[in-house]
């Protein structure tokens, strides 16, 4: 299916218009089906037991009394599952099995018992007995790495990490003439979307379909038939409407397999479903990090030198804990090295989530960055500004598009940088500042991605795409390219997404990769259906091709002189009726040689301290995103806002605690873990597109957003609360008992 490449668009009729989500209606309308209201009358529901220690050692299930309870249908265990179930795997091998009878924290799946009803389930789970051996549990991952720490896999806790280096750090920092160095620490955040994980499986014969709240279906698909051992046309797995993923639905649950072995198990249709409080603890989590910083740098700002060390937790299984990608490509740095230790740790695994590694990694670099700033007199936005790269100097290639100079130069206009900075501190108790941080991001994924579309005899259009809508607009985005294309209503075309049963391949929604890598397929699909229409109505209109124009479901001849514009309908299309349907297969087109398409950012914010109480108010957040082409200018700006909310939540509410005594999650609810709300979010938010015009990055000049959204929020506000204070919080999170401290210990040393 070689073809050229379409040309970059230029101007746009439909893309890049802020329309509201085609599904928007049912999302708010409770008429979309989320996996968790797929139903059947003879559904089965499991509650799973889990491990209520932080490290044991299971010695016996009995299941006895729990299996004679009423409604109870199937208990499932280590003991009755046949054969060992291997689970989370290395390059080395498996970590441990589905109900693994060593329990490495707490949360671990120890049995799976589906019943009638739920509440029936849940009575027999508690009948479910259990016998532990408890084992001394390690939470902290520095204590983890000490001699004689409990050991939770054989062969010490230490994960392994990649190093990284480039230049002379020592030369480096020999050229600077200011050096900083600090240290930070950043709380465990949880993913915790709306929706809860979970899935729903149903076995017809020897074929399986599974219902499942999931960031790509084609993972599911392919984990699940190994665990089933059938092959890929056998397992369908559809994904429905989306209520947040953020990383944590990238993998494929153990509540999936445990869901398809259930319902083998019964002939019955069953569900899984995780609480809010198991969400907390068995879904994964973005790390704590501690991490030191050292930078060099000379008068006129230019870097010298970067060195980042840090420590995270992988938790109990193997996950990246660290990344020091900001360090690596962010600034222009000629020596750079980055040495990351990782620890396995009593505690629930960490996973992907929005933009993994990075927040943590710009708390570090952002405030390391404004220290430079300050020790060599300059401004933070113009040291920032100095070491602007136009090559990744991580990949040794050019990007396609720099917008970072672009974001701070006119997010700073935007915002009033100048002025809020030249303003004189005041004298009461409330105190004002402003903050910058900037972002790259590191990821460009797969290319795989196929898409169908079809324009039917009356003009209606089907798109058929693997990709799932993780809540970010994707089905609305890529009905919006069909619509630029043939010149029909975005309400003429529905899409079929995400069900492996009827859609052709496409990565996992994730990686801020969804547009990049499904829209250039969707866009080839659309031309081909436009390439096959522009023909029959040529040889219907008898005119050359080349004067047709689609628009509003017509096509339309350019005026001869003195003639009569000519047109037809696509209804009217001899060729259409004739075949019933025009259709189109486009494909991704490979990355761009030589060159890395990579999303910029610059956020600012404005805080307000009162000095009595602790308390921080945003007052205003700016994001100044340069992620290429904006697609749809209202899905663009949530997405913007979005991902600040998240990255308040990660700098100044959120984060996970553990008890010392027992190893456990003491706040695993909505109640005690603090998410933003609307009280917490900045008073005024702005969204500042930047268009590079990026024309080789990909058919459609998009560069990925979801993530750079959140990774530059808490570094922005915790530089604006130290030009407000001038206090450095470089703990999160930035919260009043925090700030009170801080500030007191300031006034202290005068
Ligand atoms: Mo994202 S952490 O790639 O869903």
């Amino acid at each position: 299916m070689a073809e050229t490449r379409p040309a970059p668009w230029t101007e746009t009729d439909v893309v890049g218009k802020p329309l509201p989500r085609i599904d928007a209606y049912e999302r708010v309308s409770g008429t979309a089906v989320y996996a968790i209201d797929v139903d059947f009358p003879d559904l089965l529901h499991t509650v799973v037991v889990r491990c209520p220690h932080a490290h044991a050692r299971v010695k016996k299930v009995d299941v006895s009394k729990a299996e004679k309870m009423p409604g109870v249908r199937a208990v499932l265990t280590a003991d009755n599952l046949g054969a060992e179930v291997p689970w989370y795997f290395t390059r080395e091998g498996p970590l441990s099995s589905l109900f693994d009878p060593h329990c490495r924290c707490e949360g671990e799946e120890v049995a799976a018992v589906a019943a009638d009803t739920r509440h029936q389930a849940e009575e027999a789970a508690r009948a479910v007995v259990v016998e532990y051996e408890e084992l001394p549990f390690v939470i902290d991952p520095a204590e983890a790495l000490k001699e004689g720490a409990p050991q939770i896999f054989e062969g010490g806790n230490q994960n392994q990490t990649r190093p990284y280096s480039r230049g002379e750090l020592e030369q480096g920092f020999a050229e600077a003439d200011a050096v900083v160095e600090m240290s930070f620490h950043t709380l465990c955040q949880i993913h915790t979307p709306l929706e809860l994980h979970g899935s729903v499986a149903r076995w017809d014969g020897d074929e399986l379909t599974v219902w499942d709240s999931t960031q790509g279906v084609f993972e599911v698909q392919s984990t699940v038939a190994r665990y089933v051992q059938l092959p890929l046309n056998k397992v369908r797995v559809k994904g429905l409407y989306m209520g947040g993923g953020f990383g944590s639905k990238l993998e494929t649950g153990k509540y999936t397999v445990i869901a398809a072995y259930l319902a083998r198990r019964t002939g019955r249709p069953v569900a899984v479903f995780l609480t809010r409080e198991e969400t907390f603890l068995a879904a994964g989590n973005r790390p704590a990090n501690t991490l030191t910083l050292k930078a060099g740098a000379k008068k006129d700002g230019t870097l010298t030198a970067l060195h980042l060390t840090g420590l995270g937790s992988s938790g109990a299984y193997a996950d990246g804990a660290i990344s020091g990608y900001l360090v690596m490509d962010l600034y222009t740095c000629p020596n750079v090295k980055v040495e990351p230790t990782e620890a396995y740790t009593n505690t629930g695994k960490a996973r992907p989530m929005r933009a993994p590694g990075f927040p943590q990694c710009s708390w570090a670099l952002e405030q390391v960055m404004d220290a430079l700033a300050e020790k060599i007199g300059m401004d933070p936005l113009a040291i920032r500004l100095k070491n602007v790269p136009t090559v990744s100097q991580r990949r040794g290639i050019p990007f396609t598009s720099t917008g970072l100079g672009r974001c701070l130069e006119e997010g700073a206009k935007a915002f009033g940088w100048q002025e809020a900075r030249a303003r004189e501190r005041a004298k009461g108790p409330l105190l004002r500042g402003v903050g910058v941080g900037a972002a790259i991001w590191g990821w460009e994924g797969e290319t795989a991605s196929t898409a169908i579309v079809r324009l039917y005899a009356d003009g209606s259009v089907n798109l058929n795409l693997g990709a799932s809508d993780l809540g970010t607009g994707t089905r609305t985005v890529m009905a919006m390219i069909v619509a630029e294309e043939l010149g029909v209503p975005v309400d003429r075309i529905r899409v079929d997404n995400a069900d492996t049963g009827t859609t052709s391949y496409a990565p996992s929604s994730g990686g801020s990769q969804t547009v990049v890598a499904n829209a250039p397929a969707v866009r080839a699909a659309a031309l081909q259906v436009k390439r096959q229409v522009l023909e029959w109505a040529a040889r219907q209109l008898e005119v050359p091709i080349e004067s047709l124009t689609l628009a509003d479901s017509k096509v339309t001849a350019v005026a001869t002189e003195g003639g009569e514009a000519k047109s037809v309908a696509f209804g009217e299309l001899q060729g259409l009726q004739r075949q019933h349907a025009a259709v189109g297969v486009g494909q991704r087109h490979p990355h761009p040689e030589g060159k890395v398409a990579l999303p910029f950012a610059a956020q600012f914010a404005e805080v307000e301290v009162d000095t009595r109480t602790g308390e921080v108010r945003v007052l205003r957040m700016l994001g100044a995103h340069d992620s290429g082409r904006v697609m749809n200018l209202m899905t663009f700006r949530n997405q913007v806002f979005g991902g600040m909310a998240m990255g308040i939540g990660f700098g100044m509410t959120e984060g996970r605690v553990l008890d010392r005594n027992t190893g456990k999650m003491v706040n695993a609810n909505w109640h005690d873990y603090k998410l933003p709300t609307i009280k917490d979010v900045a008073d005024q938010h702005v969204c500042l597109p930047i268009d590079p015009h990026d024309s080789e990055c990909n058919t459609v000049g998009a560069k990925g957003l979801g993530e750079p959204a959140t990774i530059p929020t808490a570094s922005a506000i915790a530089n604006a609360v130290y030009h407000a204070t001038g206090v450095r919080v470089t703990e999160t999170p930035i919260g009043p008992e925090r700030m009170v401290s801080l500030l007191a210990a300031a006034r202290q040393r005068g």
